[in-house]
C-alpha cells in the first residue's frame, strides 16, 4: 500500500527544488509509482537531456545517474542510495580498457552504457540494449575493428544480429545470467501460449528460446502492441509490476522470479525524501571526464 504522506512530502520537495525524478523499470513498485518518468537506459538518457529541472533525482544505479550528469553537467544529479552500483559496469575499468586499446591500436571502442564514466571517456561510442544492433549497423563500416565492453552476452547477441565480430570483454550481468534455459522451458510448459521476451544480457541458450530479445522499454512497447495475452519475461523481475499495471488484460510471468538485481532495490521512498531534503548523494565528475564521455554519449544520441 503506497504511503500517501510520503508521496505528498516528495511532491512538495520536488516543487521547492525544481526537481524531476527519473526511475528505471527495475525499481520497487512504490518508486515506480512516484517517479515522473520511468524507462530503460536509453529513454532515461534522452529524458535527462531534455528536462528543464534544476535537479535530477535518479532512482536506478550509479552508471545511469552518471550518464545523466554527463548529459546535463549544469544540473545537480542525485542518487538516493550511494551503494546502488551495477556489478557488470564495475567489471571494466578505464585502466583495463586503455590496456586493451594498446593491444588493438586500430580498433574503435563501443561501450555499453553500463560502464563507469571513466570508461565512457575512453570510448568512441556508447550504446544501450535498445539501440546496439542499429548503431553497429549504422556507425561502423565492415572493415572496422571494434572493441565492445563490458557485456560478453550483449556482444554475442549483437554480433549474431549484425554479422560483425567484436573484441569483447568478460563482463556479464549477475542477475541475467541467473536466468537459465530450464527456467524458460518450465514457464513455457506451464504457459504454452505465452510469448517469450528476454533481455539481450541473457546468455545465448536463453535468447535462443525467446520470441524476442528486447530492452526493458522494448518489452513495455511489445507487451502493449501484441495480441498475445500471456508473456514470459526473461529479465530482472521488477519490470513485471509495470507490465501488469499497464496491461490489465494480459498475464506476465517472470522466467526466474529470483533473478533480482539487489542494487536496483536499494532505493526507497524515504531515501528519495532524504535525497531531496539534504541534496545527497550528488554525482561529482571532473570536467575532463564529462567532456570526453559526453562525446561518446552524444554520438549515440545522434543515431536516433
Ligand atoms: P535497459 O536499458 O534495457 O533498461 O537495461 C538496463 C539494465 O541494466 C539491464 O540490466
Ligand atoms: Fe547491472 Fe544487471 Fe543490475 Fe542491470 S540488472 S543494473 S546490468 S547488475
Amino acid at each position: 500500500m503506497i504511503d500517501k504522506a510520503l508521496l505528498e512530502k516528495i511532491k512538495k520537495l520536488k516543487k521547492e527544488r525544481n526537481a524531476v525524478i527519473l526511475a528505471h523499470n527495475y525499481q520497487i513498485p512504490e518508486v515506480q509509482d512516484m517517479a515522473d518518468f520511468l524507462g530503460d537506459s536509453l529513454g532515461l538518457s534522452i529524458k535527462a537531456s531534455k528536462t528543464k529541472a534544476d535537479i535530477i533525482v535518479f532512482c536506478g544505479v550509479k552508471f545511469m545517474a552518471e550518464t545523466a550528469k554527463i548529459i546535463s553537467p549544469g544540473k545537480k544529479v542525485l542518487i538516493p542510495e550511494k551503494d546502488a552500483g551495477c556489478p557488470m559496469a564495475d567489471m571494466i575499468t578505464a585502466e583495463a580498457l586503455i590496456e586493451l586499446k594498446k593491444k588493438h591500436p586500430e580498433a574503435k571502442v563501443l561501450s555499453y552504457v553500463n560502464t563507469p564514466a571513466e570508461v565512457k571517456a575512453e570510448s568512441d561510442l556508447l550504446c544501450t540494449s535498445a539501440n546496439a544492433v542499429e548503431l553497429v549497423k549504422k556507425a561502423f563500416t565492415p572493415g572496422d575493428e571494434i572493441i565492445f565492453v563490458p557485456d560478453k552476452y550483449l556482444a554475442d547477441y549483437v554480433s549474431r544480429e549484425t554479422g560483425r565480430k567484436f573484441i569483447s570483454w568478460n563482463g556479464y550481468c549477475t542477475a541475467h545470467v541467473s536466468i537459465l534455459p530450464e527456467h524458460v522451458k518450465e514457464e513455457k510448459r506451464l504457459h504454452p501460449e505465452a510469448k517469450v521476451l528476454v533481455h539481450p544480457e541473457c546468455t545465448r541458450p536463453v535468447i535462443d528460446l525467446a520470441d524476442e530479445a528486447l530492452s526493458t522499454e522494448g518489452m513495455m512497447k511489445f507487451a502493449k502492441k501484441t495480441s498475445a495475452k500471456e508473456m514470459i519475461i526473461g529479465t530482472e523481475p521488477g519490470i513485471v509490476y509495470r507490465l501488469k499495471k499497464e496491461n490489465p488484460g494480459k498475464e506476465f510471468y517472470a522466467a526466474n522470479a529470483s533473478s533480482v538485481c539487489r542494487n536496483m532495490k536499494k532505493t526507497t521512498l524515504n531515501k528519495v525524501i532524504r535525497s531531496l531534503e539534504i541534496m545527497q548523494y550528488e554525482i561529482i565528475l571532473s570536467d575532463d571526464i564529462i567532456r570526453r564521455a559526453k562525446k561518446s554519449i552524444e554520438g549515440m544520441l545522434k543515431f536516433r
